[in-house]
């Protein structure tokens, strides 16, 4: 058997899995081989948390965990439009998001390293994220963020002890911001850390569990810098290799109009992410003009047969109103999935088992979301 390895993406050359290294010496992405166990019997009997699937998760040793008890968030079916659609309410982790899924374990495997400083970029959420478990881990962190970045996102990483840079530029300055301050430190990057994508694959762990150890037919989620949806696919791989399930969800992206990269790219068969004309979107997670991993985004939402797809600014609103009239207070991006959704079933096969997820809590951009309401 091989040994577990960070592998480079692009020239397959590998590094020991458990060292401080976060890109390949030539600079390229690196992907994770490690070799999982999951034992329903074993599984079954943990607490409710995502380290129930404790050995698919690489941290060798337990005294380096850094948790707040997060994950097993319910997984919901509500009626969307006259059809039933089972959503993860991920916007019920201790720091409003999604990203807590990742953070643990990438946070873990820092303070695993004896790493006492890291650096991060965000657009809110991600940044909150890593500030939280920096905090409980005793790691020091500095968090780029864009100018416009949500209020309540910043007082978050603030009250957590974060030093926040605000950059005064795009999405993708505050990005290279990072990257030259990486040099320095570690990256935590949600986007370049393959240790993130190994937290945010206990996504598919749970759908498959809450399921019945069954895959759903269609996963429908967000593509900004696909940290869910390239943890989900890993995630997905696993079960189907252990054997748990039998076939591949297919895979729906969902990106806003305004700021489409990886639907253009898709939908002219590329395999690189194309120069495009973005506007303002209410949906700032997703608002990524050069997804660092797009090309193995394409690349996973091709093999799982599926697509992405585009939904408008109104779109966006129509759909926050709608989950508010029901009783879910969630942020714009997160309503963008929830258009996406609308817009999938009115297509979809008739009785397919569709999951999607809500990824973050609207008490974070209450400024936005009161000019939409
Ligand atoms: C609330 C929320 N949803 C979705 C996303 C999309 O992220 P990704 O495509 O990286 O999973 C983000 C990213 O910041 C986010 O904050």
């Amino acid at each position: 058997m091989k040994p577990d390895s960070l592998i480079c993406t692009k020239t397959q050359e590998e590094y020991p899995l458990h060292e401080a290294r976060w890109q390949s010496k030539a600079g390229n992405l690196l992907d994770i081989r490690f070799k999982p166990t999951l034992d329903k019997n074993l599984i079954r009997q943990r607490a409710a948390n995502l380290w129930r699937y404790r050995e698919a998760l690489p941290i060798l040793d337990d005294s380096h965990i850094v948790s707040f008890g997060e994950g097993a968030t319910p997984l919901q079916k509500i009626t969307v439009d006259n059809v039933g659609v089972h959503f993860k309410l991920d916007f019920l982790f201790p720091t409003g998001s999604y990203k807590d899924r990742g953070s643990a374990i990438m946070i873990s495997k820092a303070k695993e390293l004896g790493i006492t400083h890291v650096v991060q970029d965000s657009s809110g959420n991600a940044g909150s994220s890593v500030a939280a478990y920096c905090a409980k881990a005793g790691i020091s962190c500095d968090i780029y963020v864009p100018k416009g970045v949500s209020e309540g996102k910043l007082v978050q990483m603030k009250c957590y002890g974060a030093n926040v840079v605000v950059v005064d530029g795009t999405r993708e300055d505050t990005a290279e911001a990072a990257y030259q301050a990486a040099k320095n430190s570690y990256y935590a990057s949600h986007c370049w850390n393959p240790f993130f994508f190994q937290g945010t694959k206990t996504f598919a762990f749970e759908v498959c569990e809450q399921l019945g150890w069954k895959a759903p037919d269609t996963l429908i989620l967000p593509a900004g810098n696909g940290t869910l949806l390239i943890g989900a696919y890993i995630g997905f791989k696993e079960l189907l290799k252990a054997g748990i399930i039998e076939s591949m969800p297919k895979i729906i992206g969902v990106q806003a109009t305004h700021c489409s990269p990886l639907y253009e790219a898709f939908n002219e068969g590329l395999t690189y992410i194309p120069e495009i004309i973005t506007l303002p979107t209410l949906a700032e997670g997703i608002a990524i003009a050069q997804p660092v991993r797009g090309k193995q985004m394409l690349q996973y939402v091709e093999l799982s047969e599926g697509v992405f797809m585009c939904v408008s600014e109104e779109e966006i609103k129509d759909a926050l109103i709608m989950m508010g009239r029901m009783g879910y207070f969630i942020e714009p991006t997160s309503a963008a999935v929830v258009a996406g959704v609308r817009k999938y079933i009115l297509t979809a096969p008739p009785n397919e088992k569709i999951v999607s997820v809500l990824t973050g809590s609207g008490l974070k951009s209450t400024e936005k979301i009161l000019k939409i309401i």
